[in-house]
């Protein structure tokens, strides 16, 4: 029986160049509380991004919290219907109400058109998400922010390594945050980060991502978001791979445009920048020939994920006010992409996916 291929595998930098550091973690005895391998990821975050502050925390869930929190938002946030759960629940688990804008049907981005309709006397912020990377229409979002004084939070998760208008999608809005979960192009197991530009909104993070404590004196609400000396040590190890690791997902990524060139029952997103190759998502002409490939997929051991899928307005009511992302949550199949994949591997999803689509 052929070993099962997963949509994706983690990435991990060989062992003993992460045992090094933490033997070095051992003889310190230094396991969090910003310790020397937070601050040195930190570090390479603010180099990479560009951005004045880069603040780990524990996964990229509580990193979209803590922004809303820090930015103190209460009241409604306009959010796409189009993201994983955690965009939408992080803004009920804050208080707040998550108001859904439907997307671009081709980008799969919040659509700014959309967002202005919904915007209400009790709107206080934009929770957008740069979907599989794709940068949003920033200037567009930014002036219906400046228009109506809203704060701008961007889901960046999917954005590592990914430029725009000659700077890291993580600069734009209030504030970015990511995730460095396990599925990630760099991951630390678990983790996430906020990228913020503002000196005061970064002090609230770090006041608030460690219990509300400042020199030991309580000082606002906080939580436990730190992210500990073992998981930073990780993305520091792995940092290191990522260039080679954006250059290998990119020729996965071609080969699989190649192989799927004929197939006329799929279509792509429409990218506003040059990619990270993190996901490979094909949008199919019906949803039955999606549920189609994914049976015989499955079948032969292949496991794709329906990623976005429901639309989030399903999953939180019952009422569809986004039917751009009803109809695309339920045509929407990404195909196995990681650092690992292979020719061969890539060679056979396509192979089941041109003949399953009758090409
Ligand atoms: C768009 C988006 N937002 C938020 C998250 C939550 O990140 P985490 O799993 O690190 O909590 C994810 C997770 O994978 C995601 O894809």
């Amino acid at each position: 029986m052929k070993k099962p291929l997963y949509v994706t595998k983690s990435f991990l930098p060989p062992l003993n160049e992460y045992t090094e550091l933490l033997k070095d973690i051992w003889k310190s005895g230094v396991l969090t509380n910003d310790g020397k391998y937070l601050k040195l990821f930190e570090k390479k975050l603010r180099k990479n991004s560009g951005c004045k502050y880069a603040l780990c925390v524990s996964n990229g869930t509580l990193a979209l919290q803590l922004a809303l929190r820090s930015l103190k938002i209460n009241g409604e946030v306009i959010t796409t219907p189009f993201s994983f759960i955690a965009t939408a629940s992080s803004i009920i688990w804050e208080h707040c109400k998550p108001v859904f804008a439907d997307i671009e049907p081709d980008t799969f981005n919040i659509d700014p058109f959309k967002i202005q309709r919904k915007i209400s006397s009790k709107t206080k912020a934009i929770m957008a998400v740069h979907v599989y990377g794709n940068p949003c229409n920033i200037s567009e979002i930014q002036k219906i922010a400046n228009e109506y004084n809203l704060k701008v939070i961007y889901d960046a998760s999917h954005a590592l390594g990914i430029n725009y208008k000659n700077k890291s999608l993580f600069y734009f809005g209030d504030i970015s945050t990511t995730s460095f979960h396990a599925t990630k192009i760099i991951n630390t197991a678990e983790g996430g980060a906020l990228f913020t530009n503002n000196n005061n909104i970064a002090n609230e993070i770090r006041l608030k991502r460690n219990f509300g404590y400042e020199n030991y004196v309580i000082r606002s609400l906080g939580v436990n978001a730190k992210m500990s000396e073992l998981n930073a040590a990780l993305g520091i190890a792995e940092m290191k791979y990522l260039s080679v690791n954006l250059t290998k997902r990119k020729k996965v990524f071609l080969l699989y445009k190649k192989l799927l060139l004929s197939n006329e029952f799929i279509k792509y997103q429409k990218f506003n920048a040059e990619q990270n190759y993190s996901y490979f998502p094909v949008l199919f002409s019906t949803k039955s020939l999606k549920e189609k490939v994914v049976n015989k997929l499955n079948k032969e051991h292949i496991f794709p994920r329906e990623y976005f899928s429901p639309s989030l307005e399903l999953v939180f009511g019952s009422k569809i006010t986004c039917p751009v992302t009803y109809d695309i949550s339920q045509r929407i199949l990404c195909l196995p992409l990681s650092f690992h994949i292979t020719v061969s591997q890539v060679k056979r999803v396509c192979n089941i996916v041109n003949k399953v689509s009758g090409v």
